[in-house]
């Protein structure tokens, strides 16, 4: 009987936890106000200038970042209830959950076995009638990134990324996030950077930032710009008294709170760090898995950083997934299924949309694959006990 030796997805709820919850604990004694204020909006501009964007809108999680992005582009007049939205099969339901809250119509796109990701081929087989492509980046990995996007330029299609599980991967020298007018993030624990709860929408496009401020609090224009302000009461005719309590178009309450913002702010800071070494893992993982024939291998050579969010396994066959999830099992190691494997067999698909695709790959990733973590804070025998369990 082998010996339980827990390798748990997720080791901690930040990086360096205890110096964090003690400068936490400091910052929260001395705060005057914790709600919205100096804190995030310091993480926007950090968070923005590591992304190499030019705006960053800070907000309480990864899936509010992806309705509010939705919100906004539908408020922008870029796209209006019932047009098609490609998105990717292999995702999280919180990407794909927005497009149907808001009227729009979702059409499934399978991911290509190499990379998990969708590829220009299999973008084409379902580009027909998009106005909109919201792509996830899947597990720090991408497909051919860089020709999707010329596609989507090529047909008018407005390209958006959810990057929630891709911080600091990169592709062609630019880094996954900025190749749509707009790309989300989550900063929960077990993520690349963690706030405990928290998300980002990036983007270089000023009138979808401050529809996206306004949006994330409301509908009102307290958060933009001065000039801003003073533009959009003109022209609704608003005199300062009502400027307070007048709201502007379609919205909600996001915000984060200043101690999610003192997190950040802290945890910024171990971006380079935090990548590398998911890069590092993923690589020593990769090469253990490499001579097994019972799995696909990946080919992710195109990309120049792969900052993997989790370690992946696709077994050729039902009955060795079986066997391999259950050597984890044994061990104690933790698994999970390949996100949400097919999104569209999910129950709450179901219900809602009707149109249906073949999806082959993701419905192989959904019956053979599991996935284990990657963290930075593996230790050298856990890393060497899962690469064991992997090994031909
Ligand atoms: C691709 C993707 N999008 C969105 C989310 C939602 O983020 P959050 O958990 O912060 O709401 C996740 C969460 O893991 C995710 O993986």
């Amino acid at each position: 009987m082998l010996e339980k030796i827990m390798i748990k997805l997720i080791k901690s709820t930040f990086y360096n936890e205890d110096e964090m919850k003690s400068s936490l604990a400091d910052f929260i004694l001395n705060a005057q106000i914790l709600s919205m204020g100096e804190q995030c909006k310091n993480i926007e501009n950090a968070f923005a200038q590591k992304q190499q964007r030019k705006y960053a809108v800070f907000v309480s999680n990864g899936s509010v970042a992806n309705l509010l992005l939705v919100q906004s582009m539908i408020n922008l007049g870029f796209i209006k209830k019932g047009d098609k939205v490609g998105f990717s099969a292999l995702t999280w339901p919180t990407n794909v959950m927005p497009l149907i809250q808001l009227g729009l119509e979702p059409v499934a796109i399978d991911c290509e076995l190499e990379t998990l990701n969708v590829s220009p081929i299999r973008f084409k087989e379902q580009i027909s009638g998009l106005k909109c492509l919201f792509l996830t980046n899947v597990l720090g990995f991408c497909d051919a990134l860089p020709e999707i996007k010329a596609l989507c330029d090529q047909e008018n299609i407005i390209l958006m990324e959810d990057n929630c599980e891709s911080l600091g991967s990169k592709v062609n020298g630019q880094l996954l996030g900025n190749y749509g007018i707009a790309s989300t993030f989550s900063f929960f624990v077990g993520h690349h950077m963690s706030t405990i709860e928290g998300g980002m929408v990036c983007t270089d496009d000023e009138a979808l930032y401050e529809s996206l401020v306004m949006g994330r609090a409301h509908g009102w224009d307290r958060n933009l710009s001065e000039s801003s302000q003073q533009a959009l009461r003109r022209s609704s005719g608003v005199d300062d008294f009502y400027a307070k309590y007048t709201f502007y178009d379609l919205a909600s309450n996001y915000r984060p709170t200043e101690i999610n913002g003192f997190i950040g702010n802290a945890q910024v800071r171990y971006w380079d760090e935090i990548v590398s070494k998911r890069e590092s893992n993923f690589k020593t993982f990769q090469s253990a898995m490499k001579s097994n024939e019972d799995f696909y291998q990946f080919d992710l050579s195109h990309m120049d950083i792969i900052s993997n969010f989790s370690m992946p396994i696709i077994c050729k066959d039902s009955n060795m997934a079986k066997k391999y999830r259950g050597k984890f099992d044994e061990i104690g190691a933790e698994i999970r299924p390949v996100i949400a494997g097919n999104m569209t067999k999910q129950p709450f698909y179901k219900k809602y949309v009707s149109n249906s695709s073949d999806l082959p790959n993701s419905d192989l990733v959904h019956s053979n694959g599991f996935y284990f973590g990657n963290n930075p804070e593996l230790t050298d025998s856990e890393i060497n006990e899962l690469c064991s369990l992997i090994q031909s």
